[in-house]
Formats: C-alpha cells, structure tokens, sequence
C-alpha cells in the first residue's frame, strides 16, 4: 500500500496513520512498509522473467532486520560492504551462497569471516584491485578453503551524471580493479588453487535517473568478459553483475525516472548483444529497494519569522537523514494531520536542530499555521543507516509496518546514558 491520505486528509503509510504513530512513539521516527518492499523486490525479479539472476540487495540503504528479512524471503541476496553487514545479512536468513561482498579496504578479519562461512564461503568476494588478490588467497589458503571470487571493474564512466560523492565509477574513483588491469586480475585469480573465478562485476555509482551510464558500465563490463573468454579464459565463471544504481524520483521537478526494472531489462539486452546470456545476471541495488517506503516522522518544536523568512524548526536534523546536508538532496517535507490546501500553503524553511547550518531540508509549501508533525519522504534508503548522535542526539526510533499495522519497533536510547558514557570516556 504506497503513501496515501486516509479520509479526513492524514497521512497513511501501509495502511497506519502516522499521526498516532507520532503520538505513540515520539519523534524523530523512522517508519517503514515492508508490505510494498516486497512487492518492490517482487517487481525487480520479474524482470528477469525466469532467467538465472541475483537480486543482491545492498545493505547499507537499510540494515534493519525487518527489512533484510523481507527482501530475504523475496528470495534477495546482500550486497555487502562490511563484516558487520555480512553477519547482519546471515542472521536475518541470507543463504551465504546469496552474498556477494564489496569494499576496498575489507581486513584479514572479515575476509576470513566472509571465507569460512557456510559450507563454500560467501558467493563472492569481489577483488576491487590486483593487490588483492595475493591477500585473499593468503586468507583462503590459511583456512583450508576455496575462495570464490569475482572481480569488481572500474567502468571509468559516470562522472557528472549523478551527484559527486555518489559517483564510483570513473577514472578518479578509489573503486574496483582499472578497466586495463581486469583481464590481469582474473588470470592471476584463475591461476590460485585456493580461488575460483565466478563472477566479474562492476558499479557506476548511485541515483542514476537515466539508464545512460548504467548501460556505459555495463557495456564495459561485459566486453571484457567477452575478451577474457575468447582469450580462453573464464571457464568457471557464472555469474555477471551490473550492480546497483537504480535512481529513484524524489518528487524532483527533473521529470519521470525509470523504474528498476528497466535498468534490468537494458542491462539483459546488452547481455544477450555480448553473447554471455548463458550466465546468471547479478544486480546489486540498495536505495530502489527501499527509498519509497520509509518516512521519517518529525515534530514541529519551534517556528520563526523573521524578515529573511519563515523557518520552522523540526525535532529531526541531518544527524537522522543527512542526505540533504552531504548530497545537497531533497526530500519533501509534508505535514502529517492533513494535507496542504493551495490557497493557504506558505513557504517555509524547514530545519533541523544541530549545530551546522547545512542542518536544514530546504524550503516547503506548508500551511501558514505551522503543523505539529510532518513526515520527510523517500527516507528509507540511506537514513538511518546514516545516522549519527552528533550534538548528543540520540539514534531515532525505527517502526515496521506490516499487513496494515505496527509489526515491530526498537526502543529509544536514553540521553542520559549517552551523557553518562561520554562523560566517563577519558577516565
Ligand atoms: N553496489 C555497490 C558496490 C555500491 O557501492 C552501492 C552503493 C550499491 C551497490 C547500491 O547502490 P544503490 O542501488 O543504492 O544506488 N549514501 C548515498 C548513496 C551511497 C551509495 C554507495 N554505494 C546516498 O544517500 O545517496
């Protein structure tokens, strides 16, 4: 059930009304549908229709366990980037053969973890240089295992098609093995006995809203498969992955983004075009999984006027969404009780409590009378998983929403214990 206005005008996610959400958990909250995640994984698989494929999901968007768990039963994998993340990805019922792990600087100590999982190890670790190699096969060797590997090419593609600090894939990026050295890195992979060769994979970065330099990389990626296989090479591969990246519209005046399904759909031609259809296609992506169907829930605790504007001050700043302050994104800022009516609709300046002046969601149209509460959309991707206690402020609660109701929520930290266990450091 997407974002929707009940009767009398309040908002409804999954069904709740996020009014007595506020009033029953306080604010900042993070609530999420996980009815229309699934039904948005189920939609990305479709795509495929039926051939072999992987929906990695990425992790870090959102590591709740309510949501990897219902991308898990979808039947996702995780994308990875962390030890932590793995152990996440694992408890919430990721087969380990599911997992793909990316990261340019993973330690001896999650390799090993990564490695020993499971009956084989991980589905992939994928090498992001040729230095890699030798220290993954010194870890394999140790525990007595068969890595399986994949190696993550630089597509040297994606500068200035999406925000600066989102853009992986071109020359200057610190990501994945340099296009010229990839065919390098699978030989040295091949040559192991303590590695096996099954993937080959690239990322151009996050929040493309054309499918332009998606299908770039891919084109890329998939040439150089196509010449390590002619070459003689690559016999044990099975899989390609065209990663993540699948933008999504933030209500931006920018004009209509293309659904995930047509990235998947682009990347399968060019797939079939290169003649490497008989591999299972792998796609990593995070924030098209998971954007639309979170809100973060905040209570008005201030408003001012002032001769350069109207500003209302909200409960929740860039410590529970930084995405405005770090990517200069927007999202909409709506009032919860009931919807904007044009004729009284006001510009305000909505802003968060911290200490930065980058703490500040940018300008809204909202009723003249301030609202009590008021909901920031397309928070589920990368909020709180990047949240932070900045200026003594507590991690924001997180509710899951399910067949029309609350399934599940976590508790808010106390301020107190913070206050208390910063104060003891140093003693
Ligand atoms: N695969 C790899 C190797 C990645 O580095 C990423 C994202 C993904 C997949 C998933 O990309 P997605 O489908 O979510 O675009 N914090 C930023 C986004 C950082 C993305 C980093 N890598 C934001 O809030 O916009």
């Amino acid at each position: 059930m997407p974002l929707a206005r009940g009767p009398s005008g309040a908002l409804l996610l999954g069904g709740v009304s996020l009014a007595e959400l506020v009033r029953e958990l306080g604010t900042p909250t993070y609530a999420y549908d996980l009815d229309a995640i699934a039904v948005e994984a189920r939609a990305l698989r479709e795509a495929f229709e039926g051939a072999p494929h992987l929906v990695a999901y990425a992790l870090k968007a959102n590591t709740s366990g309510g949501v990897v768990r219902t991308l898990a039963s979808e039947g996702c994998g995780g994308d990875v980037v962390s030890g932590a993340e793995l152990t996440v990805a694992l408890a919430c019922g990721i087969p380990p053969e599911r997992v793909v792990y990316s990261g340019v600087a993973k330690t001896d100590d999650e390799i090993d973890r990564a490695v020993a999982c499971g009956a084989r190890g991980i589905g992939a670790v994928q090498l992001e240089s040729v230095e890699e190699v030798a220290r993954l096969e010194a870890r394999a060797r140790a525990a007595g295992r068969r890595a399986r590997v994949s190696v993550r090419v630089n597509p040297g593609v994606g500068e200035g098609a999406t925000h600066a600090n989102i853009a992986t894939g071109h020359d200057g990026a610190k990501f994945g093995v340099p296009r010229e050295d990839a065919a390098r890195a699978a030989r040295l992979v091949e040559a192991s006995p303590h590695l096996e060769l099954v993937g080959m994979a690239t990322h151009a970065g996050s929040q493309f809203t054309d499918t332009g330099p998606y299908v770039e990389a891919v084109r890329v990626l998939f040439s150089i498969v196509r010449a390590v296989r002619d070459a003689g090479g690559g016999r044990s591969l099975a899989f390609v992955d065209s990663g993540g990246g699948f933008g999504v519209d933030y209500g931006a005046a920018s004009g209509p983004v293309p659904c995930p399904a047509e990235f998947v759909r682009r990347a399968r031609i060019e797939q079939r075009e290169y003649r490497l259809d008989d591999l299972a296609l792998y796609v990593e992506p995070g924030r098209s999984l998971v954007a639309k169907h979170g809100v973060l829930l905040a209570r008005v605790v201030q408003s001012k006027l002032a001769a350069t504007g109207r500003w209302l001050m909200i409960d929740a700043g860039m410590n529970d969404l930084i995405r405005p302050a770090l990517y200069q994104a927007r999202h909409r800022v709506v009032p919860i009780e009931r919807d904007v009516d044009p004729a009284s609709a006001t510009g305000w300046r909505v802003v968060g409590p911290v200490c930065e002046s980058s703490d500040d969601f940018g300008e809204h149209p909202l009723p003249r009378d301030p609202p009590g509460a008021v909901a920031i959309l397309d928070a589920g991707a990368y909020g709180y998983t990047m949240a932070s206690a900045y200026n003594g402020r507590q991690l924001p609660v997180e509710a899951f929403i399910r067949g029309g109701r609350v399934v599940a929520r976590t508790r808010r930290a106390s301020a107190d214990a913070w206050a208390e266990e910063r104060a003891r450091a140093g003693d």
